[in-house]
Protein backbone atom coordinates (compact mmCIF):
# COMPACT_ATOMS: atom_id res chain seq x y z
CA UNK A 1 0.00 0.00 0.00
CA UNK A 2 1.35 3.51 -0.58
CA UNK A 3 1.08 5.07 2.72
CA UNK A 4 2.05 8.17 1.99
CA UNK A 5 -1.47 8.46 -0.78
CA UNK A 6 -3.28 9.26 2.46
CA UNK A 7 -1.16 10.92 4.98
CA UNK A 8 -2.99 14.70 5.42
CA UNK A 9 -6.09 13.84 3.61
CA UNK A 10 -9.52 13.65 4.61
CA UNK A 11 -11.59 10.53 4.90
CA UNK A 12 -15.63 10.63 5.83
CA UNK A 13 -17.52 6.97 5.98
CA UNK A 14 -20.44 6.47 6.84
CA UNK A 15 -21.97 3.39 8.96
CA UNK A 16 -18.12 4.10 10.04
CA UNK A 17 -18.66 2.99 14.01
CA UNK A 18 -19.06 -0.69 13.27
CA UNK A 19 -17.72 -3.70 11.02
CA UNK A 20 -15.93 -2.83 7.58
CA UNK A 21 -16.69 1.01 7.99
CA UNK A 22 -14.75 1.07 11.36
CA UNK A 23 -11.84 -1.33 9.92
CA UNK A 24 -11.50 1.45 6.92
CA UNK A 25 -11.55 4.36 9.65
CA UNK A 26 -9.14 2.39 11.39
CA UNK A 27 -6.83 1.84 8.38
CA UNK A 28 -7.23 5.04 6.99
CA UNK A 29 -6.44 6.69 10.60
CA UNK A 30 -3.20 4.51 10.93
CA UNK A 31 -2.22 5.28 7.07
CA UNK A 32 -2.07 9.12 8.09
CA UNK A 33 -5.37 10.27 7.54
CA UNK A 34 -8.26 12.61 9.65
CA UNK A 35 -11.15 10.42 9.64
CA UNK A 36 -14.65 11.40 10.12
CA UNK A 37 -16.84 8.93 11.23
CA UNK A 38 -20.86 9.36 10.45
CA UNK A 39 -23.13 6.92 12.09
CA UNK A 40 -26.55 6.25 14.12
CA UNK A 41 -25.36 3.91 16.43
CA UNK A 42 -24.68 5.59 19.56
CA UNK A 43 -22.92 3.28 21.39
CA UNK A 44 -20.68 1.84 18.60
CA UNK A 45 -19.99 5.73 18.27
CA UNK A 46 -18.64 6.33 21.35
CA UNK A 47 -16.35 3.43 21.41
CA UNK A 48 -14.75 4.17 18.26
CA UNK A 49 -14.54 7.50 19.25
CA UNK A 50 -11.92 6.78 22.05
CA UNK A 51 -10.18 4.10 19.71
CA UNK A 52 -9.21 6.56 17.44
CA UNK A 53 -8.37 8.60 20.15
CA UNK A 54 -5.84 6.12 21.85
CA UNK A 55 -4.34 6.07 17.94
CA UNK A 56 -4.04 9.38 18.21
CA UNK A 57 -5.48 9.36 14.90
CA UNK A 58 -7.41 13.11 14.37
CA UNK A 59 -10.95 12.90 13.96
CA UNK A 60 -14.29 13.50 14.42
CA UNK A 61 -17.31 11.66 15.20
CA UNK A 62 -20.73 12.64 14.20
CA UNK A 63 -24.41 11.65 14.02
CA UNK A 64 -24.85 10.83 10.50
CA UNK A 65 -28.80 9.70 9.25
CA UNK A 66 -27.49 8.91 5.41
CA UNK A 67 -31.18 8.79 4.50
CA UNK A 68 -31.47 12.86 5.53
CA UNK A 69 -29.35 14.79 3.14
CA UNK A 70 -29.54 17.70 6.02
CA UNK A 71 -27.40 14.74 7.85
CA UNK A 72 -24.52 14.30 5.25
CA UNK A 73 -24.31 17.99 4.94
CA UNK A 74 -23.67 18.72 8.30
CA UNK A 75 -21.12 16.30 8.34
CA UNK A 76 -19.60 17.84 5.00
CA UNK A 77 -19.66 20.55 6.63
CA UNK A 78 -18.08 20.38 10.09
CA UNK A 79 -15.40 17.63 8.36
CA UNK A 80 -14.60 21.04 6.23
CA UNK A 81 -14.29 23.37 9.01
CA UNK A 82 -12.39 20.97 11.10
CA UNK A 83 -9.81 19.31 8.56
CA UNK A 84 -10.07 22.19 5.80
CA UNK A 85 -10.99 19.65 3.16
CA UNK A 86 -12.69 16.44 2.42
CA UNK A 87 -10.37 13.96 0.11
CA UNK A 88 -12.65 10.82 0.06
CA UNK A 89 -15.71 9.81 1.12
CA UNK A 90 -16.99 6.36 1.37
CA UNK A 91 -20.99 5.93 1.35
CA UNK A 92 -20.80 2.88 3.06
CA UNK A 93 -23.93 2.37 5.93
CA UNK A 94 -26.02 -0.30 4.88
CA UNK A 95 -28.63 -2.53 6.64
CA UNK A 96 -30.05 -6.10 6.41
CA UNK A 97 -33.73 -6.05 7.27
CA UNK A 98 -33.78 -9.46 8.52
CA UNK A 99 -36.22 -10.89 5.81
CA UNK A 100 -37.33 -14.48 5.95
CA UNK A 101 -40.11 -16.81 4.22
CA UNK A 102 -41.77 -16.13 0.58
CA UNK A 103 -41.34 -12.72 -0.70
CA UNK A 104 -45.53 -11.70 -1.16
CA UNK A 105 -45.74 -12.45 2.95
CA UNK A 106 -42.53 -9.25 3.72
CA UNK A 107 -43.57 -6.40 5.89
CA UNK A 108 -43.63 -3.20 3.55
CA UNK A 109 -41.76 -1.66 6.90
CA UNK A 110 -38.96 -4.26 5.62
CA UNK A 111 -39.00 -2.62 2.02
CA UNK A 112 -38.96 0.75 3.42
CA UNK A 113 -36.00 1.04 5.66
CA UNK A 114 -33.59 -1.02 3.28
CA UNK A 115 -34.15 1.16 0.17
CA UNK A 116 -34.23 3.71 2.67
CA UNK A 117 -30.78 3.03 4.35
CA UNK A 118 -28.69 1.35 1.08
CA UNK A 119 -30.32 2.91 -1.64
CA UNK A 120 -31.59 6.51 -0.61
CA UNK A 121 -28.51 6.45 1.54
CA UNK A 122 -26.31 6.33 -1.47
CA UNK A 123 -28.14 8.42 -3.56
CA UNK A 124 -28.28 11.33 -0.67
CA UNK A 125 -24.56 10.59 -0.48
CA UNK A 126 -23.84 11.39 -4.15
CA UNK A 127 -25.78 14.53 -4.04
CA UNK A 128 -24.08 15.84 -1.29
CA UNK A 129 -20.36 14.84 -1.62
CA UNK A 130 -20.41 14.79 -5.71
CA UNK A 131 -20.60 18.79 -6.49
CA UNK A 132 -18.32 19.07 -3.40
CA UNK A 133 -15.75 15.95 -4.50
CA UNK A 134 -15.82 17.37 -8.07
CA UNK A 135 -14.96 21.33 -7.53
CA UNK A 136 -11.86 20.30 -5.70
CA UNK A 137 -8.72 20.79 -7.55
CA UNK A 138 -7.18 17.47 -6.42
CA UNK A 139 -7.84 14.02 -7.17
CA UNK A 140 -10.82 13.05 -4.78
CA UNK A 141 -12.71 9.87 -4.18
CA UNK A 142 -16.20 8.36 -3.98
CA UNK A 143 -16.56 4.84 -2.28
CA UNK A 144 -19.87 3.22 -2.72
CA UNK A 145 -20.14 -0.20 -0.92
CA UNK A 146 -21.85 -2.61 -2.84
CA UNK A 147 -22.30 -6.58 -2.40
CA UNK A 148 -21.59 -9.15 -5.07
CA UNK A 149 -25.01 -10.04 -3.99
CA UNK A 150 -27.00 -8.17 -6.46
CA UNK A 151 -23.99 -6.62 -8.22
CA UNK A 152 -23.23 -10.26 -10.26
CA UNK A 153 -25.00 -13.00 -8.35
CA UNK A 154 -28.96 -13.28 -6.78
CA UNK A 155 -28.62 -15.43 -3.67
CA UNK A 156 -32.20 -16.77 -2.62
CA UNK A 157 -33.94 -15.68 0.34
CA UNK A 158 -32.53 -12.28 0.81
CA UNK A 159 -34.47 -10.86 -1.97
CA UNK A 160 -34.98 -6.48 -0.54
CA UNK A 161 -31.30 -6.89 0.77
CA UNK A 162 -30.21 -7.94 -2.66
CA UNK A 163 -32.62 -5.85 -5.00
CA UNK A 164 -31.29 -2.78 -2.90
CA UNK A 165 -27.57 -3.78 -3.70
CA UNK A 166 -28.52 -4.34 -7.35
CA UNK A 167 -29.92 -0.89 -7.52
CA UNK A 168 -26.46 0.44 -5.43
CA UNK A 169 -24.39 -0.99 -8.02
CA UNK A 170 -26.05 0.31 -11.08
CA UNK A 171 -25.85 3.82 -9.62
CA UNK A 172 -21.97 2.93 -8.59
CA UNK A 173 -21.24 1.84 -12.22
CA UNK A 174 -23.66 4.79 -13.98
CA UNK A 175 -21.82 7.27 -11.63
CA UNK A 176 -18.34 6.33 -12.78
CA UNK A 177 -19.34 6.57 -16.53
CA UNK A 178 -20.79 10.05 -15.93
CA UNK A 179 -17.27 11.10 -13.96
CA UNK A 180 -15.57 9.62 -16.74
CA UNK A 181 -17.50 11.08 -19.39
CA UNK A 182 -17.33 14.76 -17.83
CA UNK A 183 -13.41 14.63 -16.80
CA UNK A 184 -13.85 14.91 -13.74
CA UNK A 185 -11.39 14.43 -10.86
CA UNK A 186 -13.03 12.25 -8.78
CA UNK A 187 -12.66 8.34 -8.80
CA UNK A 188 -15.45 6.19 -7.94
CA UNK A 189 -14.79 3.15 -6.45
CA UNK A 190 -17.41 0.37 -6.25
CA UNK A 191 -16.13 -1.58 -2.73
CA UNK A 192 -17.12 -5.15 -2.35
CA UNK A 193 -16.94 -7.05 1.34
CA UNK A 194 -15.81 -9.92 1.12
CA UNK A 195 -14.74 -12.34 -0.66
CA UNK A 196 -16.81 -14.35 2.45
CA UNK A 197 -19.36 -13.21 4.77
CA UNK A 198 -17.90 -10.45 6.44
CA UNK A 199 -17.92 -10.37 10.37
CA UNK A 200 -19.18 -7.73 11.30
CA UNK A 201 -23.00 -6.56 12.72
CA UNK A 202 -24.73 -6.69 9.02
CA UNK A 203 -26.85 -9.38 10.58
CA UNK A 204 -28.14 -7.48 13.32
CA UNK A 205 -29.12 -4.47 11.87
CA UNK A 206 -31.84 -3.94 14.08
CA UNK A 207 -29.85 -2.50 16.87
CA UNK A 208 -30.07 0.43 14.52
CA UNK A 209 -34.02 0.25 12.88
CA UNK A 210 -35.56 3.39 13.26
CA UNK A 211 -39.20 2.91 15.29
CA UNK A 212 -41.05 3.80 11.93
CA UNK A 213 -40.13 1.24 10.55
CA UNK A 214 -40.84 -1.10 13.69
CA UNK A 215 -42.97 -4.34 12.69
CA UNK A 216 -42.83 -5.42 15.99
CA UNK A 217 -40.95 -8.75 15.46
CA UNK A 218 -38.05 -8.93 17.90
CA UNK A 219 -34.97 -9.80 16.23
CA UNK A 220 -34.74 -11.57 12.43
CA UNK A 221 -37.34 -13.93 11.92
CA UNK A 222 -35.02 -16.45 10.44
CA UNK A 223 -33.25 -17.08 13.76
CA UNK A 224 -30.21 -15.07 11.99
CA UNK A 225 -28.55 -12.24 14.26
CA UNK A 226 -24.83 -12.79 13.79
CA UNK A 227 -22.01 -14.15 11.79
CA UNK A 228 -21.75 -17.16 14.50
CA UNK A 229 -25.78 -17.90 13.93
CA UNK A 230 -25.22 -18.06 10.12
CA UNK A 231 -22.19 -20.20 10.84
CA UNK A 232 -24.27 -22.65 13.28
CA UNK A 233 -27.12 -23.05 10.77
CA UNK A 234 -24.77 -23.70 7.90
CA UNK A 235 -22.95 -26.48 9.78
CA UNK A 236 -26.55 -27.85 10.47
CA UNK A 237 -26.59 -28.49 6.75
CA UNK A 238 -22.89 -29.53 6.87
CA UNK A 239 -21.21 -26.70 5.31
CA UNK A 240 -18.32 -25.16 6.35
CA UNK A 241 -18.95 -21.28 6.71
CA UNK A 242 -15.92 -19.28 5.42
CA UNK A 243 -15.79 -15.92 6.85
CA UNK A 244 -13.46 -12.80 6.32
CA UNK A 245 -12.92 -9.77 9.01
CA UNK A 246 -13.60 -6.62 7.58
CA UNK A 247 -9.85 -5.55 8.12
CA UNK A 248 -9.30 -7.43 5.07
CA UNK A 249 -11.65 -5.27 3.55
CA UNK A 250 -10.10 -2.25 4.22
CA UNK A 251 -6.39 -3.01 3.36
CA UNK A 252 -8.04 -4.47 -0.10
CA UNK A 253 -9.74 -1.02 -0.29
CA UNK A 254 -6.84 0.86 0.66
CA UNK A 255 -4.64 -0.92 -1.99
CA UNK A 256 -6.70 -0.23 -4.74
CA UNK A 257 -7.32 3.43 -4.04
CA UNK A 258 -4.22 4.24 -5.24
CA UNK A 259 -4.44 3.12 -8.31
CA UNK A 260 -7.79 4.34 -8.56
CA UNK A 261 -9.26 1.31 -9.17
CA UNK A 262 -12.85 0.96 -9.89
CA UNK A 263 -13.50 -2.64 -8.62
CA UNK A 264 -12.69 -2.84 -5.38
CA UNK A 265 -13.28 -6.71 -5.43
CA UNK A 266 -11.45 -9.68 -4.28
CA UNK A 267 -13.02 -12.98 -5.75
CA UNK A 268 -12.59 -16.64 -4.90
CA UNK A 269 -12.10 -19.61 -7.67
CA UNK A 270 -16.10 -20.19 -6.05
CA UNK A 271 -16.99 -16.99 -7.00
CA UNK A 272 -15.50 -16.19 -9.74
CA UNK A 273 -17.47 -19.83 -11.10
CA UNK A 274 -20.57 -18.60 -10.13
CA UNK A 275 -19.92 -14.89 -11.96
CA UNK A 276 -19.30 -17.63 -15.34
CA UNK A 277 -22.52 -19.54 -14.53
CA UNK A 278 -24.28 -16.96 -14.19
CA UNK A 279 -23.05 -15.03 -17.53
CA UNK A 280 -23.51 -18.83 -19.14
CA UNK A 281 -27.14 -18.90 -17.71
CA UNK A 282 -28.18 -15.49 -19.41
CA UNK A 283 -26.35 -16.20 -22.32
CA UNK A 284 -28.00 -20.08 -22.57
CA UNK A 285 -30.91 -18.69 -21.58
CA UNK A 286 -31.19 -21.72 -18.75
CA UNK A 287 -33.48 -21.61 -16.05
CA UNK A 288 -31.91 -20.34 -12.86
CA UNK A 289 -31.00 -22.23 -10.20
CA UNK A 290 -29.69 -20.85 -6.68
CA UNK A 291 -26.37 -19.99 -5.80
CA UNK A 292 -24.92 -20.69 -1.60
CA UNK A 293 -23.55 -17.80 0.09
CA UNK A 294 -20.28 -17.74 0.91
N1 LIG B 1 -21.03 -8.14 6.15
C1 LIG B 1 -21.01 -8.59 4.93
O1 LIG B 1 -20.80 -9.80 4.68
C2 LIG B 1 -21.24 -7.64 3.77
C3 LIG B 1 -21.15 -8.17 2.47
C4 LIG B 1 -21.36 -7.32 1.39
C5 LIG B 1 -21.64 -5.99 1.62
N2 LIG B 1 -21.74 -5.48 2.90
C6 LIG B 1 -22.04 -4.05 3.06
O2 LIG B 1 -21.04 -3.44 3.87
C7 LIG B 1 -21.56 -2.21 4.39
C8 LIG B 1 -21.20 -2.09 5.86
O3 LIG B 1 -21.96 -3.05 6.61
P1 LIG B 1 -21.27 -4.02 7.68
O4 LIG B 1 -21.34 -5.39 7.11
O5 LIG B 1 -19.99 -3.47 8.13
O6 LIG B 1 -22.40 -3.97 8.85
P2 LIG B 1 -22.39 -3.23 10.26
O7 LIG B 1 -23.78 -3.35 10.77
O8 LIG B 1 -21.30 -3.73 11.11
O9 LIG B 1 -22.08 -1.71 9.88
C9 LIG B 1 -23.04 -0.88 9.25
C10 LIG B 1 -23.05 0.47 9.94
O10 LIG B 1 -24.03 1.31 9.29
C11 LIG B 1 -24.70 2.06 10.31
N3 LIG B 1 -26.01 2.53 9.85
C12 LIG B 1 -27.18 1.86 9.75
N4 LIG B 1 -28.16 2.70 9.36
C13 LIG B 1 -27.59 3.91 9.17
C14 LIG B 1 -28.08 5.18 8.76
N5 LIG B 1 -29.38 5.38 8.46
N6 LIG B 1 -27.21 6.21 8.66
C15 LIG B 1 -25.89 6.04 8.99
N7 LIG B 1 -25.38 4.87 9.40
C16 LIG B 1 -26.21 3.83 9.48
C17 LIG B 1 -24.81 1.08 11.48
O11 LIG B 1 -25.06 1.75 12.70
C18 LIG B 1 -23.44 0.40 11.41
O12 LIG B 1 -22.50 1.09 12.21
C19 LIG B 1 -23.07 -2.25 4.12
O13 LIG B 1 -23.36 -1.40 3.01
C20 LIG B 1 -23.32 -3.70 3.78
O14 LIG B 1 -24.46 -3.86 2.97
C21 LIG B 1 -21.53 -6.30 3.97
Amino acid sequence: MTANYFAGKTAIITGGASGVGRSLAMALGAAGSNVVVGDVDKSAMAIIDTDLETAGVPHRVDHCDVTQTSSLQAVLDSAVETFGQVDFVFANAGIGAGEAGPIWGYSEKDWQWCFNVNVWGVVNSINVFMPYLASRPERTHLVITGSGNGAYAVLPDVPIYTASKAAVHTITENLHYQVQAGGLPVVVSALFPGPHVVETGLFNSGRVRPEEFDKGVVGNETGINSVEDMKRMAEEYGINLQTTHPDEVAEMALQGLPEGNFWLLELTAENEAKIRRRADMIIGKTTPIPESVG
